[in-house]
C-alpha cells in the first residue's frame, strides 16, 4: 500500500534516455511477419519501434541513458553511491546489469544490483532507491530501466513480436538538491498466475536444453487478452489507492505517465480513473512497449517537451509480468 514518508522527499536531479538507432516501422515489420500497419495501429497504437544491433546489449543502452541522466543532473559518476537497474533482459543471468554499468561508468565498489519486476520494474526500483536513500546510508542513486526485448521476441508469434521495442531511461535520485520530488509509492504483486506473461525457459525450472529450444521456451509468451484486462484493473487500483492514501483524488493529477504498452489500455485507464486522456503522456507510437524502460523514457521526453510546470502533480503507473503493479506520485 501507499505510504507517505515523514522524511524529506527524494528529488530527481536528472533524467536521461537512449534508444538504438535502428527504427523499424510497421510496414517494414510486415515484410517479416504476417501482419499489417493497419492491424498494429488499430489494436495497439504502435507505429514503429527501435531495435538494438546484435552486438549491443541491455547494459550498452543502460550506460548511454545513465550518461545522459548524469549530464542532465550535472554530476559526475563519482557522485553516485548506489546503482539499481530494472530489467527482464539482463546481458546475462549473472552478474547483474547494474554491476556491468558500474564498471562502464568507472565507479568501482558502488552498491549495484538489478530488480526484476517486468514492466513495473522501474517504479519498483525507484521505491527501493528512495528507501535506501532515506536510510541515510546512501546519498545519490542512479536508477535505470533498460531492455533489449528484441532478444527474447519470438518472430514466429505475431501476437507478441509486433508489440515490443528496445531502449533505456535513467534518473538520478538524491535527498539533497533541487528537482521533482517523489512523494508517494505503491507497489504490489499477484503471483497466482505467472504463465499469463512469462519466459518459461532458461531458469532452474527449465534450463536450456534441446527440448527447451524446440519448445521455443526462451522467448516471451503472453496471453494478451487476459493481460489486457488485468492491466486496466490493477493500474486503476494502484493509482486510486495511492491517491486516496495521500488525501488526493484524480482531479488533483496534472500528468499521468503510464506504462507504454497499448494505446487502448491507456484509453481504458483514462476512462476508469476519470482523468482526461490529454493528461496522459504517450510515446508508445514511436517505441512500442519497452517494459522497464517505458516510464523513464516517457518521463525524459515529457520533461524535454517542457510539459511539467512547478507545483504540478504527476502520477506514474505501471503493470507487468508477475503480475506486478506500481504507482508513484511526483510533485514537479
Ligand atoms: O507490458 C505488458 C505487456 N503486454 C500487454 O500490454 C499486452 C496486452 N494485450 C494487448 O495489448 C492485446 O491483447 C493485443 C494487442 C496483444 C492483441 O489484441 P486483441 O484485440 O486482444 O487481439 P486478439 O488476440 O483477440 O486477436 C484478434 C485477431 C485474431 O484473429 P482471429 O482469430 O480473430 O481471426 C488474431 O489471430 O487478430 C489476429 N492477430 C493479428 N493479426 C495481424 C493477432 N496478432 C496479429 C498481428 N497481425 N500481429
Amino acid at each position: 500500500m501507499g505510504t507517505e514518508s515523514k522524511d524529506i522527499p527524494c528529488k530527481i536531479l536528472g533524467i536521461g534516455s537512449h534508444v538504438p538507432s535502428n527504427i523499424i516501422d510497421n510496414n517494414k515489420l510486415s515484410e517479416r511477419v504476417d501482419t499489417s500497419d493497419e492491424w498494429i495501429t488499430t489494436r495497439t497504437g504502435i507505429k514503429q519501434r527501435c531495435f538494438a544491433n546484435e552486438e549491443e546489449a541491455t547494459s550498452d543502452l543502460a550506460f548511454m541513458a545513465a550518461q545522459n541522466a548524469l549530464d542532465d543532473a550535472k554530476i559526475s559518476p563519482n557522485d553516485i553511491d548506489l546503482i539499481i537497474v530494472a530489467t527482464i533482459t539482463p546481458d546475462m543471468a549473472f552478474p547483474s546489469t547494474a554491476c556491468l554499468i558500474q564498471h562502464k561508468l568507472g565507479i568501482p565498489k558502488v552498491t549495484s544490483f538489478d530488480v526484476e519486476a517486468a514492466c513495473s520494474g522501474f517504479l519498483y526500483a525507484l521505491d527501493i532507491a528512495d528507501g535506501m536513500l532515506k536510510s541515510g546510508r546512501y546519498n545519490r542513486a542512479l536508477v535505470v530501466g533498460a531492455e533489449k526485448l528484441s532478444s527474447i521476441m519470438d518472430w514466429a508469434d505475431r501476437t507478441t513480436c509486433v508489440l515490443f521495442g528496445d531502449g533505456a531511461g535513467a534518473v538520478i535520485l538524491s535527498r539533497e538538491g533541487d528537482g521533482p520530488r517523489l512523494i508517494g509509492f505503491n507497489c504490489g504483486a499477484d503471483g497466482s498466475n505467472p504463465s499469463l506473461l512469462h519466459q518459461p525457459a532458461g531458469g532452474s525450472l527449465m534450463p536450456a536444453s534441446e527440448k527447451s529450444i524446440a519448445a521455443r521456451g526462451h522467448f516471451l509468451k503472453m496471453n494478451g487478452k487476459e493481460i489486457f484486462k488485468s492491466a486496466v484493473r490493477v493500474m486503476e487500483a494502484a493509482a486510486t489507492d495511492l491517491l486516496i492514501s495521500h488525501g488526493l483524488s484524480a482531479k488533483d493529477v496534472d500528468h499521468v505517465i503510464p506504462h507504454q504498452a497499448n494505446a487502448r489500455i491507456v484509453e481504458s485507464l483514462s476512462l476508469r480513473l476519470e482523468i482526461p486522456l490529454e493528461k496522459f503522456f504517450c510515446n508508445l507510437d514511436r517505441y512500442g512497449n519497452t517494459s522497464a524502460a517505458s516510464i523513464p523514457l516517457a518521463l525524459d521526453e515529457a520533461k524535454k517537451a517542457s510539459l511539467f510546470k512547478p507545483g504540478q502533480l504527476g502520477l506514474m503507473v505501471a503493470f507487468g509480468a508477475g503480475l506486478t503493479w506500481s504507482s508513484v506520485l511526483v510533485r514537479f
